[in-house]
């Protein structure tokens, strides 16, 4: 029976870390896993074992410090990499997952792994049961799933699954792919190999925003049957980074009528885990980032704020508060109005009507003339102004 719960794989320490200057340390991921344990991540991919000392590390903490997630360490699909994962794994106190991936696409048998057909079904398998021989839960990657021939994306999948994978992940590495084209992936595999069903398979979804269309793949592979979505935090990542979880955990919440699927994740706590990556990785969260950025829930235009303050579903689709959200939902600006300016003063704690609130507002619209935004120092003196001429 297929699940009608969407677990969320979070790759921020591993495909996000790949973008350049996202160098967290072993600490810093720890301090991820954590919050992505508390707000319900069902999978955490803390690193990619062999690639680095500090990648190593970072799996090997995770594994052994943070309980309630699963920890997974990335392979290629060779021995020296799947012996390093299974070592950092070694001690966890949940049981890993170990991931391996080998690309199944003609340009990239080609030109990168110089490999037949053939050869690659024989890798994956192969490397499938080594990974199972040190851990139960093994999970395969067909690379640059989206650009393979299907049918012989299907070959290699049930030949995996045979193997022993029970999560099959279908990159859309090089985020080529259109919605409807992630769909019928996914759709196509699930049909048309068996084993899938027989074996109780998930299958995920992973993809990369190149043409912006991570979040809209991730939700169509929903749609189609992925119960694994793949995912960083801020959508940071290889190139144009990696779907923005919290963009697919808000769809799935807002839009319930359409997608009728479930997931675990403890909206409130979006807010701070933005903040945590940022403050990590020491760059601003976008203002315009969807569900975090500062000006998502910000209404800067007189109409606008005079909307929400009748109604915040005027013009919010979703409450700040169910994102954590903790910015300024009134900036003020010349943009704004007489109800905007009201509500800001009632905040304060300055209840200002009629003759004193067309007052206030004039002589507000003089700051606002001069700054870009008026800040509460700069009400609490007009408000004192206000009492000196009345
Ligand atoms: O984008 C990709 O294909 C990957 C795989 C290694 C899962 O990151
Ligand atoms: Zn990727």
């Amino acid at each position: 029976m297929k699940s009608n719960t969407v677990r969320f794989f979070d790759t921020t320490c591993r495909d996000g870390k790949q973008a350049p200057g996202n160098n967290h340390n072993p600490e810093d991921t720890v301090a991820v896993a954590f919050q992505a344990a508390n707000m319900g991540i069902s999978v955490f991919e803390a690193g990619f074992a062999a690639s680095s000392e500090a990648d190593f590390d970072s799996v090997s903490k995770v594994a052994k410090q943070v309980p309630g997630i699963i920890v997974c360490s990335l392979a290629r699909a060779v021995e020296s990499d799947i012996s390093a994962s299974a070592r950092a794994l070694e001690c966890a106190i949940t049981p890993p997952r170990l991931h391996t991936f080998i690309a199944t696409s003609d340009v990239h048998l080609k030109y990168k792994l110089n490999m037949s057909h053939t050869e690659v079904v024989e890798r994956a398998v192969w490397a499938v049961g080594r990974a199972k021989s040190y851990v139960d839960d093994v999970q395969f990657s067909a690379e640059d799933a989206t650009r393979s021939n299907p049918d012989y994306l299907a070959l290699v999948v049930k030949e995996v699954i045979r193997a022993g994978a029970r999560t099959i992940n279908l990159p859309d590495t090089v985020g080529y792919a259109m919605p409807d084209e992630v769909a019928s992936m996914v759709r196509h595999i699930i049909e048309t190999v068996p084993e899938v069903r027989e074996y109780g398979v998930t299958i995920a979804v992973h993809c990369h925003n190149d043409l912006g269309f991570a979040t809209a793949n991730t939700l169509a592979g929903i749609k189609a049957g992925a119960r694994q979505v793949e995912c960083t935090v801020n959508g940071i990542g290889e190139r144009a980074g990696n779907t923005h979880y919290a963009e697919v955990v808000m769809a799935l919440s807002t839009r319930p009528d359409y997608f009728g699927v479930t997931h675990d994740i403890d909206t409130r706590k979006i807010g701070e885990m933005a903040t945590l990556l940022s403050q990590i990785i020491g760059k601003p969260i976008p203002d315009t980032l969807p569900i975090v950025g500062e000006h998502v829930f910000a209404h800067g235009a007189g109409i606008h704020q005079h909307g929400v303050l009748a109604h915040p579903t005027v013009y919010e689709i979703m409450s700040p508060e169910s994102v954590g959200w903790k910015a300024e939902r009134f900036p003020l600006s010349s943009q704004s109005g007489r109800h905007g300016l009201q509500k800001r003063l009632q905040i304060l704690g300055y209840q200002v009507f009629g003759a004193m609130l067309d007052k206030a507002y004039i002589n507000f619209l003089v700051i606002a003339q001069k700054k870009v935004m008026v800040t509460d120092d700069d009400l609490h003196h007009l408000y004192q102004g206000l009492k000196v001429c009345s």
